[in-house]
């Protein structure tokens, strides 16, 4: 049976980026194999530095995941710092990690770049996830496109370690990345990420919703002139999340002209809001017993420990800590 498993950082409320890339693959995943998938607060750490943040965006995920259809019958939800492991592991392949092929990863290539001085979190974030990956025995991590990179580490710290310990110390993962998703697009056009302040979280207040959908940037081709579908962030967005239908009829206004933006902005709020229904009420009963969603994780964290001792276990013998 495969192993499945990824992460997702508790910075903020989770986004569309989020569900699309990571969310929605993994609950697809959770009927094809065991799946383990985890709230990476340690990782979080990196850049949150706010105790009641910290807390409340865990929970918040938590919640969200669940209501959007995480299974807790199959698929293990839990806190990442639950299995200090994580935290063991990762030094113990930092010590087998280039610096360089660190110095080379997007995240902190990004910081430089703004001149903004990184952490050294950040800096081995990389080594972290590739311990969150190498502890599970993990077949498959379904990501976002952004995360590819992380998963080719995890493979070339995992290979070099297995010719000095032994083939077969660590299973080989792969990314699982679905093909035909473009990376969704912000309010602004960019990647949405809760760093670019561009996000549309999946479970906003409807009036907040509409508003953010109303800022979403356009150029300012006039109303009556025919515009281009392909580039534009309302129309991939609404690809999203409306039926085959209402896309064509979009993609067709587009091209003939005579519709403004704010028309098309007023469909894709429909759209969204229709989409998450389901979702939210299910969000709505979770939320009314919060105890019961810690339980779950709390109970989840059990599960996956287990699993995480089992791997030191080998792991520590392998090198010779025991
Ligand atoms: P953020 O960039 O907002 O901080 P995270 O890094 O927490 O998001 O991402 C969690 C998961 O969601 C990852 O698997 C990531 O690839 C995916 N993801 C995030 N943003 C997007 C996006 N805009 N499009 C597709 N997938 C995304
Ligand atoms: N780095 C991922 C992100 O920013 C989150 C993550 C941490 C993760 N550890 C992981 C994803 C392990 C998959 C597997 O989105």
């Amino acid at each position: 049976m495969k192993r499945i498993l990824s992460g997702i950082k508790p910075t903020g409320a989770p986004h569309l980026g989020n569900y699309f890339g990571m969310m929605k693959p993994a609950i697809e995943w959770q009927e094809k194999g065991e799946a383990f998938y985890f709230i990476a607060d340690y990782h979080a750490l990196t850049s949150v530095h706010d105790p009641k943040a910290l807390r409340e965006n865990t929970r918040a995920v938590a919640l969200d995941f669940l209501a959007c259809g995480l299974d807790p019958a199959k698929a293990v939800l839990f806190r990442q710092s639950d299995v200090p492991e994580h935290t063991e592991l990762a030094w113990l392949l930092s010590c087998h990690t280039p610096m360089p092929m660190l110095e080379n990863c997007h995240a902190f290539k990004d910081h430089l770049a703004k001149n903004k001085t990184p952490n050294h979190g950040l800096f081995a974030y990389p080594v972290l996830m590739a311990a969150d990956i190498l502890l599970y025995d993990s077949n498959v991590v379904p990501v976002g496109r952004d995360q590819k990179q992380h998963v080719e580490v995890t493979r070339d710290i995992a290979g070099s370690i297995n010719r000095t310990y032994g083939e077969g110390l660590f299973v080989i993962p792969e990314a699982s990345i679905i093909p035909q998703l473009a990376t969704v697009v912000g309010l602004d056009g960019q990647k949405m990420s809760k760093s670019y302040n561009n996000t549309i979280g999946l479970f906003e207040e409807e009036k907040a919703l509409r508003k953010k959908i109303m800022s979403i940037v356009t150029d300012s081709t006039p109303v009556e002139a025919p515009k281009d579908p392909a580039g534009s962030s309302i129309g991939a967005l609404y690809r999203l999340v409306a039926g085959e239908a209402d896309v064509e009829k979009m993609e067709a206004d587009f091209r003939a002209g005579g519709t403004g933006y704010g028309d098309f902005k007023k469909r894709l709020f429909e759209s969204l809001w229709e989409f998450f229904r389901p979702m939210r009420q299910r969000r709505a009963e979770l939320a009314s017993d919060p105890g019961a969603v810690d339980a779950i994780v709390k109970a989840a964290g059990e599960r996956a420990r287990a699993v995480a001792h089992r791997t030191m276990e080998r792991v520590r013998t392998a090198v010779g800590l025991r």
